[in-house]
């Protein structure tokens, strides 16, 4: 990538600090911005607004127009790989997403990865329409949703429910999850590669859904996985940075970081930077962690939380991020503010 040299995100990834330090946010894009409630309203679905190179490389791009962020995050959604694998996925107006759920194991078995992942090729068109249009300073990243918390739309066909279904799945039937798994990591890798060629910088993997497992299981089905699919990455070629997200790990993030190869941690909303401190490798590049509802709030309260991130991690390779995505409420004002303080410097 030409870019390398240029890019602040990239170079804090390289393991170098950055002083001011890089920023973006997760879910930067979306329904918190005006400009992207407008554009959406011209799309029939959600889904048809992902699959619309035009549309979606436009939404990719406005938070990098209205905030001068550091990076730039394709916008799709990590469902798109279960549509494209076959299932059905509808997301429904204050419901969220509702997938078709697989029976067994066996069901996405037979599927032809290689046809599944040709099916994406609009996501593919639109991380070139970016990557062309995007400033050299400024990095795309790709991105996934991690093998298990993919799993989980499959088998429980909604999230935010208390992923009982799919952890009693775990248990019963840990063989049929091995091989969901093991086709979700073949396909993502396969995914991810084809965002790379197609220009993407960084990837990103979402394991949203990491929170709450025993250590046993946590070991099994999100440490595991994630070890394969980076490996796998790796084998198809791919050389750029990769983020690892595993939300709601707690006190095995350590062990998530020891174990997945991947080049840097980010890290959620309830995890200490004093644990981070204490656990984490002081060369890792860390990612993270502002209080999704705390840009909400704003205030002199949002302000101090900013400095304090910013301070804990000064001896860190540290990019600038939220520990959530942002949510629709939030205000842009507040948005404005964080990237002010964070341009300020140490
Ligand atoms: O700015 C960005 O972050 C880029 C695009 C992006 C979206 N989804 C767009 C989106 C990314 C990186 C995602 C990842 C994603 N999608 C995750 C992992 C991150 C996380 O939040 O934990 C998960 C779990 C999903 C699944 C998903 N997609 C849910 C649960 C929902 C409904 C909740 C909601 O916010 O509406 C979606 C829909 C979705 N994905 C929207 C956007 C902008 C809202 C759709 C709309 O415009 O109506």
């Amino acid at each position: 990538m030409a870019n390398i040299a240029q890019s602040r995100f990239l170079t804090v990834l390289s393991g170098q600090r950055m002083d001011p330090v890089p920023v973006w946010m997760m879910r930067q894009a979306g329904r918190h911005l005006p400009e992207y409630l407008e554009l959406r309203s011209q799309a029939k679905d959600f889904l048809d607004f992902c699959y619309s190179p035009s549309m979606a490389a436009e939404a990719t791009l406005q938070p990098i127009r209205r905030y001068d962020m550091d990076a730039a995050i394709l916008f799709a959604d990590i469902l798109l790989i279960l549509d494209a694998l076959g299932l059905d996925v509808r997301f429904e107006k204050g419901v969220g997403p509702i997938v078709q759920t697989v029976e067994t194991g066996a069901d996405l078995q037979n599927v032809a990865i290689e046809k599944a992942v040709q099916r994406l090729s609009p996501v593919y068109e639109t991380v070139e329409r970016v990557r062309g249009t995007l400033a050299p300073d400024k990095a795309l990243i790709g991105f996934c949703g991690s093998p298990w918390t993919v799993a989980l739309y499959a088998i429980e066909g909604r999230g935010g429910t208390d992923k009982s279904s799919a952890r009693i799945w775990a248990y019963q039937k840990p063989k049929e999850l091995q091989i969901l798994l093991d086709v979700l990591v073949e396909a993502s890798a396969h995914y991810l590669a084809a965002q790379v060629n197609a220009g993407a910088d960084a990837l990103m993997l979402f394991e949203s859904w990491a929170e709450g497992l025993p250590a046993d299981v946590f070991q099994e089905i999100v440490v595991k996985p994630n070890v394969k699919l980076v490996n796998r990455l790796r084998d198809l070629g791919v050389t750029v940075p990769i983020i690892g997200f595993p939300r709601g790990a707690g006190t095995v993030l350590p062990s998530y970081a020891r174990q997945v190869p991947v080049t840097g941690v980010a890290l959620d909303t309830a995890i200490s930077p004093e644990f981070v401190i204490q656990n984490l490798p002081k060369t890792l590049p860390i990612q993270g962690h502002l209080d999704p509802l705390l840009l909400i709030a704003g205030g002199q309260a949002m302000d101090d939380r900013v400095r304090e991130i910013l301070d804990a991690y000064k001896d860190r390779p540290h990019i600038f991020n939220l520990g959530h995505g942002v949510r629709p409420e939030t205000p842009i004002a507040h948005v404005e503010r964080v990237v002010e303080i964070l341009r300020e410097g140490h």
